[in-house]
């Protein structure tokens, strides 16, 4: 007799980690693959922050559990990250310290939601929302979003939803289009959940990744909303698994419960790394810096290789390109120019399941010289391409 397996596990894969494994099997065979497919910065933590783990080793190697939601220093030191950042004034009662802004996700998702409730999210949009979502018998609801609407949905864009939604999860600047909702999108968009009574979960993981002006967190307009953040990006931490959210009270509370019982506590060395990130941002932003050189390159170069119609980047390390004219499978597109010219990037399909077909995501996170020699690949490749689909 068959043994039982779960429906709810049964989500799909997450080609961006596929692409990943193959580019780096490869290059451990001795290909040389310039990655542009993972969303991580090259650079690793600054080099204080892995000096002070280094000395922690070596003084206190005991590293025993902290509190299940972190350690108090650095909910603190969070708590006047958002005060010095934002001018936003929180309290520790609403931070959580997580696995990565993932494990933000499972404790959201879990703390605010029943099984069966409807959880709108734009499409392109990171792939985990959606499979999170399911694998917790959550229903995802698709906003199509497209070059027109920015990639981002607006209130307007709300407006039109066909059923109704007791959840809306946002980012800004959104994975994979690197879009951001300006101040007044954003205030419509808080304006409309709350009148409506809806959880709105904001994404704020691109935050201090921004090129042009700044991003506002969705705590300027209301304290009913969930954001969730992490060591990841900006902080460039990203093996290093740590996140945190910033919730109500009530909703903190019982993040606490849940996390006790499904992690314990976050990784100890980790944390003591991320209170000490906090001291270097001098470093993340020469990080911030190279990823805006990064892309004023690939705008000026990829339309040259004939991608053109390209996301309105104003932060994050990707872009999203709509190469529609080119082809209608952009996993074969992929795949191919892994296989010709050693350089991965990611196909749309993961974003966004309906038109992801005809759409590629960049990541530029890498180094400029890559970039660089990137471009110079995928413009001759992109040329015989051409004169190959003309021939
Ligand atoms: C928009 C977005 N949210 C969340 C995550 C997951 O981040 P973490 O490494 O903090 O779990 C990613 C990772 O790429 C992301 O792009």
């Amino acid at each position: 007799m068959a043994h039982k397996i779960s429906k709810r596990s049964d989500i799909s894969v997450f080609r961006v980690l596929d692409f990943l494994r193959i580019a780096n099997e490869r290059e451990r065979a001795g290909d040389d693959i310039i990655h542009m497919e993972a969303g991580q910065p090259s650079d690793g933590a600054p080099w204080p922050v892995i000096a002070h783990a280094k000395h922690l080793l070596d003084t206190d190697p005991k590293m025993g559990y902290t509190e299940a939601t972190g350690m108090p220093a650095l909910k603190e030191r969070i708590v006047q990250w958002y005060h010095d950042h934002y001018s936003i004034d929180i309290t520790t009662d609403q931070v959580t310290i997580n696995i990565g802004a993932s494990g933000g996700f499972l404790f959201s998702f879990l703390t605010v939601f029943e099984e069966g409730d409807k959880v709108a999210l734009a499409a392109p949009g990171y792939p985990a929302y959606r499979n999170i979502l399911i694998a917790l018998g959550l229903k995802p609801v698709e906003i199509q979003t497209t070059d027109e609407t920015n990639y981002q949905p607006t209130a307007e864009l709300l407006e039109q939803l066909d059923e109704d939604i007791d959840g809306l999860i946002i980012a800004s600047p959104s994975n994979p289009a690197g879009t951001v909702l300006t101040p007044n999108e954003l205030k419509a968009v808080v304006e409309w959940c709350e009148k409506k009574g809806v959880r709105l979960i904001s994404d704020e993981l691109y935050h201090g990744v921004v090129f042009d002006g700044e991003v506002e967190s969705v705590l300027k307009y209301t304290n009913n909303a969930i954001v969730v953040n992490s060591f990841s990006k900006y902080f460039a931490m990203t093996g290093w698994r740590l996140g945190w959210t910033v919730t109500p009270p009530e909703v903190t509370a019982r993040m606490k419960c849940l996390a006790e019982s499904m992690f314990v506590a976050p990784p100890t060395l980790a944390q003591h790394m991320a209170l000490k990130v906090f001291d270097h941002t001098e470093i993340l932003d020469t990080y911030v810096q190279r990823y805006k050189k990064n892309l004023e390159i690939l705008k000026t170069e990829l339309p040259k290789a004939g991608i053109t119609k390209i996301s309105d980047v104003k932060g994050s390390f990707y872009l999203y390109a709509d190469i529609g004219h080119i082809t209608d499978n952009t996993e074969e597109y992929c795949m191919r120019m892994l296989d010709d010219i050693k350089v991965a990037v990611t196909p749309g399909i993961d974003f966004d399941t309906v038109h992801g077909n005809k759409t590629i995501r960049i990541s530029f996170a890498g180094s400029t010289d890559d970039v660089i020699e990137a471009c110079k690949r995928i413009q001759n490749w992109g040329h015989n391409q051409r004169k190959a689909n003309a021939g």
